[in-house]
């Protein structure tokens, strides 16, 4: 790595949690000239020692290793650190870094529950100097972009309705694969906390504050989980606009994700992350056309979105490339003293839409967004409705997600 006498020194990582996900954060720092991963946090060694190695092969130092986020802090020197541990244990840890004084990622989604989230919210609002960020990287997609700049300018007439369907497929073994997955007090929920939280902070992006929601849950094809693999829902937003959201890890053979988007001047589609359709009044130069790509399109509304990782060699080819995108954001807003893209409130909004979806679909009665955020359900148990045995055994071929 080289740097420029006036450039700016790295800013400082601790990657905390060195699962599937803290080994990605890890890569897009390497591949990040303004990143130096300086710390890697978990109570496995030999985690930490495979992102250490991980970071070497790539090139960098060796970061110190830690056991404990705190110790890390204790020993100093972090400018950033970047929770990448289990869903449950997210909020609580950003306020621990966040009190220690650095900048603060966040993994989705924000939290389980919507008091630690909220006391994070309130803490960060005291410290506006330093920066939390929410990771909801598809917002950075190219295809994303292209749809929210067209809403922005009113160019679908007013948007009517929206369809979101997350259907995807996750075998038995991929529960099975850590102690936390599945359960409610660590994944907080299933296909629609873990897997559908992307979509849905698309959906809350594209049409704005949700007002209402509600919904049924199921858990029909896995075994050995508390939560739901099929969330379905109806949202209402303060712009009268209506959405249908549905969420499921048990879709085989996997059919990705759908998201579509309706006024009454236009509609678009983005499937697997790429704009499908897209028709808006006043036609510009660079609207995505049949014959061209939406990167193209997107490219043009904010330069690359697309970070420069190869998806042969990394865990982009299942979580998209845009890991790297919200990074260089976070870099910016740090720097420039200024918010990041994706913030604690748009974090919190999309947490407690999901809880909404598990109020209601426990309660069986419509459930106020706002009143998720303001605390009326605090301290409120879910659970998953309509389990069944499954008729049959979960196919062993699978798609490799
Ligand atoms: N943005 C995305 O596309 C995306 C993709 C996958 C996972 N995630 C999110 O990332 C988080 C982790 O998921 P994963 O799949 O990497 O899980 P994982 O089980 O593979 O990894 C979690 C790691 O955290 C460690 N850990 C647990 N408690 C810790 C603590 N207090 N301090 C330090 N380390 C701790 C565990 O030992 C484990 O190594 C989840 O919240 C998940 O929703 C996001």
């Amino acid at each position: 790595m080289t740097i420029t006498p006036d450039a700016p020194a790295p800013l400082r990582v601790a990657v905390v949690g060195c699962g599937v996900i803290g080994r990605l954060h890890a890569e897009v720092a390497a591949e990040n000239r303004d990143l130096d991963v300086v710390a890697v946090v978990d109570p496995h060694p030999d985690r930490t020692a495979a992102v250490s190695d991980q970071l070497v092969a790539a090139g960098r130092p060796a970061p110190r290793r830690f056991a404990a986020l705190g110790d890390a802090l204790a020993a100093g020197g972090i400018d950033v650190v970047s929770v990448c541990t289990p869903s449950g244990e997210h909020a609580a840890l950003a306020l621990e870094a966040l009190e220690a004084g650095t900048h603060v990622v966040v993994e989705k989604p924000l939290d389980v529950a919507i008091e630690p989230a909220r006391k994070l919210r309130d803490a960060s609002a005291a410290r506006p100097d330093q920066v939390v960020a929410v990771i909801s990287q598809h917002r950075h997609d190219a295809s994303a972009l292209a749809v929210h700049r067209a809403l922005e300018a009113g160019r679908f007439g007013r948007v009517t309705s929206a369809v979101a369907s997350v259907d995807w497929y996750r075998t038995q073994e991929y529960y099975d694969s850590g102690a936390w997955r599945g359960t409610w007090a660590l994944d907080g929920g299933g296909a629609l906390m873990n897997q559908g939280v992307h979509t849905l902070d698309l959906l809350l992006w594209f049409l704005g504050e949700p007002v209402d929601v509600v919904a049924s849950t199921a858990r029909l094809g896995h075994d050995r989980i508390e939560v739901e693999d099929v969330a379905v829902a109806i949202v209402r937003f303060a712009s009268g606009a209506l959405a249908t959201l549905h969420a499921s890890t048990t879709v085989y053979p996997d059919l990705g994700v759908r998201l579509q988007v309706h006024g009454t001047d236009g509609s678009a589609v983005i499937e697997a992350d790429e704009l499908t359709f897209f028709h808006a009044r006043d036609a510009e130069d660079g609207d995505w056309q049949a014959d061209q790509s939406a990167e193209e399109v997107g490219a043009g509304a904010t330069g690359s979105a697309r970070g420069a990782l190869d998806p042969q060699e990394s865990h982009v080819a299942q979580y998209g490339s845009s890991h790297g995108a919200q990074w260089a954001d976070v870099v910016a807003a740090i720097r420039e003293g200024r918010a990041p893209w994706v913030t604690l409130d748009d974090g919190l909004r999309a947490l407690a839409t999901v809880r909404a979806v598990y109020l209601s679909a426990t309660l069986g009665e419509r459930v106020r967004v706002a009143d998720v955020v303001d605390g009326r359900y605090d301290g409120r148990a879910t659970r998953t409705g309509g389990t069944a045995p499954r008729p049959q055994e979960t196919p062993t071929r699978a798609p490799a997600r």
